[in-house]
């Protein structure tokens, strides 16, 4: 049996360091905003180079608070990716503001900057890039774009958490970069979590307002928040793994190369486009025959997943406003994508055993 990640392996590497936190954030009884969550947020910050990191409950509500903090709301357009998972444009509808999907580039899977210029409005407010997979999308042009037309952008890296591009950390070049902790990312925590990385104080000021009620001084409200917060004992966890993620991304990559390496004479492999590194989040294949991979490796037990089926402007919710919209790109690539298992201690002998598990497949 071989899973797409094995969270399991993970916690036994580090069982000791991660019990012992665990014990003491609970024999410290304070559980809500303490001093796990103030120190994580600061090596956090200092990891990724920016200025503020502001933790709350998960990926979905960072882009969402993120969203609420650049004052975006209805009537407001934001454009973004179609292929990526629901929360990056459940953020945006959250506020009342409507997502405006440009198509991607059909190699990298993320949002082609050439496309984006053309979809903006003067109701246009932001950008909200996505580094799926792990690679990140091509910020330095995406920048460019926003810095011209004066639009805000929002990064979502939740599938980056390490990924640079010239040593610049995802998450450090828009006004904010939005982190998800969800168990199986490859910075995860073991419930929901997530964190905003914030350019500016005022900005950080902002999301640590509206993730705790819109409270600066207890029982003191000066806007409608919300209850976000990153609990003691995930930020807790989340310092044990802060300090292994580099081994972890190098590991990720260990077996994205060697999957690579086996298989690229019979499959489309993942194709990094050297804008950063890739940090394999996910190992993505293309193929026009991707149920026969799915069969033959759920034969042999292995996993695998399709990393996303349907792009948003196809799925139901955004029926009627993404009516008579054609993203062909983002189309054809839902409907060849594969993801295999991958995990930074996923045995080599277990890349092999997947890789030739695709090769009966497709060469029999
Ligand atoms: C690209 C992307 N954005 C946002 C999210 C939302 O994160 P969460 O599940 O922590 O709410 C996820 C993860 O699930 C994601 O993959």
């Amino acid at each position: 049996m071989i899973p797409m990640v094995d969270l399991k392996s993970q916690y036994h590497n580090l069982k000791e360091e991660i019990d012992r936190a665990v014990i003491e954030a609970l024999e410290s009884t304070h559980f809500i905003l303490g001093p796990n969550v103030a120190s994580f947020e600061k090596e956090a910050a200092a990891f990724l180079g920016v200025p503020h990191a502001v933790s709350c409950a998960s990926g979905t509500d960072a882009l969402h608070l993120a969203v609420l903090a650049a004052g975006i709301g209805a009537g407001d357009e934001v454009i973004t990716t179609p292929f990526t998972f629901i929360a990056t444009a459940e953020a945006i509808c959250y506020a009342g503001a409507k997502p405006v999907f440009v198509d991607i580039d059909p190699r990298s899977f993320n949002i082609n900057p050439d496309m984006i210029e053309s979809a903006i409005t003067p109701r246009t407010k932001a950008v909200i890039p996505v580094h799926l997979f792990g690679q990140p999308a091509d910020l330095p042009a995406i920048r460019d774009i926003c810095v011209r037309r004066d639009l805000l952008l929002i990064e979502d890296c939740a599938q980056s958490f390490g990924a640079d591009i010239n040593e610049v950390k995802t998450g450090a070049t828009g006004s904010f970069g939005c982190f998800s902790f969800f168990p199986s990312k490859n910075l995860g925590c073991y419930g929901d979590g997530g964190m905003i990385a914030c350019a500016t104080e005022e900005l950080a000021e902002k999301i640590k307002l509206l993730r705790n009620h819109g409270s600066r001084a207890r029982y003191h409200h000066s806007v409608i928040g919300f209850n976000s917060r990153l609990d003691e004992i995930q930020a807790a966890i989340l310092r044990v793994k802060l300090k292994r993620i580099d081994t972890f991304n190098r590991e990720r990559k260990r077996v994205a190369h060697l999957y690579s390496e086996l298989l690229r004479d019979i499959v489309e492999t993942p194709f990094e486009d050297g804008i950063g590194t890739h940090i394999y989040h996910q190992y993505t294949l293309l193929s026009d025959r991707r149920d026969r991979i799915i069969a033959r490796l759920a034969e042999k037990g292995i996993s695998s997943a399709i990393y996303y089926p349907i792009p948003l402007h196809r799925q139901e919710v955004f029926k009627s406003s993404c009516a008579g919209i054609s993203l062909p790109r983002a189309e054809s690539v839902a409907s060849k994508c594969i993801s295999l298992p991958i995990y930074p201690e996923m045995p080599e002998e277990s890349v092999r055993m997947v890789a030739e598990g695709v090769r009966e497949a497709l060469i029999g």
